[in-house]
């Protein structure tokens, strides 16, 4: 068994997780700190997709009877005596390869087959919407207003403590919308940086402006 290219790296971000198959086998990829661990998408309990759990401070939960999984390592935190069958990984040229080994190469179980089956992972050359990753507050509530009056269909993913802000291949938001909006002052590159963990496209910031944009990845 080889390396198969899976997906962008740009299309995982960091604190997240997505499900695809390699090699006919359902695997669930998990970024954390810019790290990427895939393991066999099925609870080591009775094989319910890891996918439709929960991924929180690094720890995986199973959604049917939230068996724990430490997402770096696999090892079982609640209960211990459990671990997740991993796969090797490496990113190259802004993609995530992964290599299914022979030795978790087995036939899934009836529970697994019987879920929903994940969307194959297609490797993208550009991400088509951008825009910044924010920590829900203030400030962030400022910039995504900001953002709305300056872009056209701008979509705004909650994810509870942040929020994921997509806009089609250009994302653009100045200083003086947010310093009016938020009431004070506002400086770039700092203030945005405090409160955006990630992104997604290639960011331009000058004193005046921050753009996100397709020509590159992250
Ligand atoms: S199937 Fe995951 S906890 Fe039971």
């Amino acid at each position: 068994m080889s390396f198969v290219k899976v997906a962008a790296i740009s299309d995982l971000w960091d604190g997240e997780m997505k499900p695809c198959i390699v090699a006919g086998r359902k695997v669930l990829l998990v970024r954390i700190e810019g790290e990427v661990y895939a393991y066999d998408d099925r609870c080591a309990h009775l094989g319910v997709p890891l996918s439709e759990g929960r991924l929180d401070q690094g720890v995986l939960t199973c959604s049917a009877h939230h068996y724990q999984y430490d997402a770096r390592s696999g090892h079982g935190l609640n209960p211990k005596s459990v671990h997740l069958l991993s796969h090797s990984v490496r990113t190259e040229q802004g993609h995530i390869l992964v290599e299914v080994s022979a030795k978790t190469r087995e036939k899934p179980s009836a529970a697994s087959d019987s879920a929903p089956e994940p969307v194959e992972c297609a490797p993208q050359t550009k991400p088509d919407r951008v825009g910044p990753v924010l920590e829900i507050g203030e400030t962030a509530q400022a910039i995504i207003a900001a953002i709305r009056e300056l872009n056209a269909d701008v979509t705004i993913v909650d994810k509870g403590a942040y929020a994921r802000v997509l806009v089609p291949t250009k994302c653009i938001v100045t200083r003086e919308s947010i310093e009016r909006l938020l009431g004070r002052p506002f400086c770039l590159p700092g203030d945005l940086e405090i409160v955006m963990p990630s992104f997604k496209g290639a960011l331009a910031v000058t004193e005046g402006q921050a753009v996100w944009s397709t020509g590159a990845r992250r």
